[in-house]
């Protein structure tokens, strides 16, 4: 019996020992410790031997049972350590390559414009309003001084948006800021000061035009604002905008039926590759009368001016980009350039 233990011991350690795979040791560890294995097997014997032998026996058989358990944990944590260092060894990491990085987002070069603007204006003591691209057809034409039959509607054709909600109300996507004039005005009290960026819509296609593009509309009233005050705030402007004081800026007569006299105002750099070139840049001029009544306001005591310029051009112009279209691709090629 006593050889027979030592012997098991023995045996089920170099069996232990000569596996190294986790499901292997298992079984073996039942052929010893199972219901039918070997120590098992032993105990279930104890009970034929004369009782004066059976508290030894027990003993040895006990401690059979605990040094194979502890042989089997042994075995079981070297081969759970080899298989972790393995995978270690399978999955090393190189520190040494580069890391991945945040792709970086950036303010789209039109978006720049108009927070520049509104920084500029902002300066100055404009407000900054905001209204809806959705407008009535009496905002964006009739209010202006543009009844329904004037040709200068031709001359920007839109979108028409059926509503049969309306309320008979024709409803348009605004093809420019300038119903903002009237809405800001008939909101609040004068002196009104204020700029209106945001997007408008024309039917219009090709590589200075698109069909949604941006306008910033400016407009200040009060009792004695005159044409003079436009070109000051606007050539002030233009200066910071392109920081420069080496620009040129001409105010040429021109049409609006919204203002009177009205003016188209160009610029020229003085310096660098558009030099010299007479560049259009802006509409503008002293608000029409008929248009100061639309605001609620009575044109009698009150004076103004208006301008309305596109972003996208202003933006052209500021990175010397020719093709409009650019802004809207998406391509962050392009748009990369400008973080
Ligand atoms: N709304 C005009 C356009 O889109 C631009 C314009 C001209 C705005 C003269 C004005 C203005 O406020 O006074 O072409």
């Amino acid at each position: 019996m006593l050889e027979d233990t030592e012997a098991l011991v023995g045996r089920a350690i170099a069996e232990f020992n000569a596996t190294a795979d986790a499901v292997e040791l298992e079984r073996i560890k039942a052929q010893y410790l199972g219901k039918s294995g070997h120590l098992t097997m032993a105990l279930k014997t104890l009970g034929k031997l004369p009782p004066d032998q059976r508290r030894e026996a027990g003993a040895r058989i006990n401690s059979a049972k605990d040094r194979i358990e502890s042989a089997l944990a042994e075995r079981r944590a070297d081969i759970a350590g080899a298989a972790l260092e393995a995978r270690l060894a399978e999955e090393s990491l190189d520190v040494t390559l580069p890391g991945r990085r945040r792709g970086g987002g950036g303010i789209h070069p039109v978006m720049r414009t108009w927070r520049r603007v509104e920084e500029i204006f902002g300066s100055i003591g404009f407000d900054v309003g905001d209204g809806p691209e959705i407008e009535t057809d009496w905002y964006n034409f009739t209010a202006l001084n543009n009844p329904l039959n004037h040709p200068a509607r031709s001359m920007q054709d839109t979108f028409y948006v059926e509503d049969k909600d309306a309320g008979g109300l024709n409803l348009l996507l605004r093809t420019h800021t300038s119903p903002m004039q009237v809405r800001y005005a008939r909101s609040h009290k004068p002196p009104i000061k204020v700029i209106v960026p945001g997007r408008t819509y024309r039917v219009d296609s090709d590589a200075t035009h698109s069909p949604m593009f941006h306008q910033v509309e400016g407009l200040w009233i009060d009792e004695n604002i005159s044409f003079a005050d436009l070109k000051g705030v606007y050539t002030d402007f233009l200066r910071r905008f392109f920081e420069s004081d080496d620009l040129q800026v001409r105010f040429r007569p021109s049409y609006f039926p919204f203002t009177e006299p009205s003016a188209e105002i160009d610029m020229a750099f003085k310096s660098g590759p558009l030099k010299g070139r007479w560049l259009e840049i802006s509409g503008a001029g002293q608000v029409h009368p008929d248009v100061v009544r639309n605001y609620g306001l009575d044109p009698e005591r009150y004076i103004g001016f208006a301008f309305g310029s596109g972003l996208e051009r202003l933006t052209m112009l500021r990175y010397g980009i020719s093709d409009l279209r650019l802004f809207f691709e998406g391509d962050l090629r392009f748009l990369g350039q400008f973080n």
